[in-house]
């Protein structure tokens, strides 16, 4: 059975004290009641181990928002799988389009992070999605097509259990400009196609997939009432407790 997902995508966003304040508003949220889904949240690098202290890591799940292609060495400022592990996280944000974008990842490397956060027991939400000008150009299906197969499909069966895929249009990113729920389950049902087609159909039927970009308390219900939609990865409102609670509770 694929599993429900609401996770917290901070970016750069809080400093320590101020993320621990949300953190455990959201754990006291969360242990008070039956939720119809996992709630994990993903934090900066500085804010783990302090994050880790005050939630319940069975009912809270704990990510990094990146970790590096390497796993130990002489890479100043770089944070490494094992690393984010130590922390007591249990999950890890790949390839999300701010870091393809700014920070130049390519799939490739993102291949190599993938392996590595898995070989340190990390769970990765990776993330894929189109920019504005490749919809217009009719080109969604190829450039989510070569995101994920390139840096994902040479992964086993028993690996691919430990894969979350985020689908996170760029242009809803951040702009207020929500993917209809019926965009979003278009793409939703190609992805999981795809996965189908490389490991059949009970893994691809066991998969989560997540839609990011914009996602709200105002909107969540009606993405989330998709078949193929499985949950959400959340920026902006994952700031506020309340907001994001009003998310969770979608379910
Ligand atoms: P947003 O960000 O919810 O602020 O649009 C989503 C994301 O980038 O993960």
């Amino acid at each position: 059975m694929r599993k429900n997902i609401v996770a917290g995508n901070w970016k750069m966003n809080t400093t320590v004290p101020e993320g621990v304040e949300l953190a455990k508003a959201v754990n006291e949220a969360v242990v008070a009641q039956e939720l119809k889904c996992d709630v994990i949240l993903g934090v900066p690098f500085t804010h783990l181990t302090a994050v880790k202290q005050v939630i319940d890591i069975n009912k809270v799940g704990l990510a990094a928002e990146n970790c590096a292609d390497h796993n130990s060495g002489a890479y100043t400022g770089e944070v490494s799988a094992p690393m984010v592990a130590s922390t007591g996280a249990n999950y890890v944000i790949l390839g999300h389009s701010e870091r393809r974008g700014y920070y130049n990842e390519t799939n490739e490397m993102l291949k190599t992070k993938v392996d590595l956060a898995l070989e340190a027991g990390l769970k990765v939400i990776f993330c894929c999605g189109e920019s504005l000008e490749e919809r217009e150009a009719g080109k969604v299906e190829e450039v989510i097509k070569a995101e994920i197969s390139e840096s994902l499909f040479h992964l086993s069966n028993e690996q691919w259990a430990n894969i979350v895929i985020a689908y996170e249009p760029i242009w809803a990113i951040g702009t207020g400009k929500t993917a209809t729920s019926d965009q979003a389950q278009e793409v939703h049902a190609f992805i999981r196609n795809l996965v189908a087609e490389k490991y059949g159909k009970q893994l691809a039927e066991d998969t989560t997939i997540l839609y990011g970009g914009s996602c709200k308390p105002s909107n969540a219900q009606e993405l989330f009432a998709k078949p193929d939609i499985d949950g959400g990865l959340i920026g902006g409102a994952s700031l506020k407790a309340n907001d994001f609670m009003g998310i969770v509770t979608a379910f």
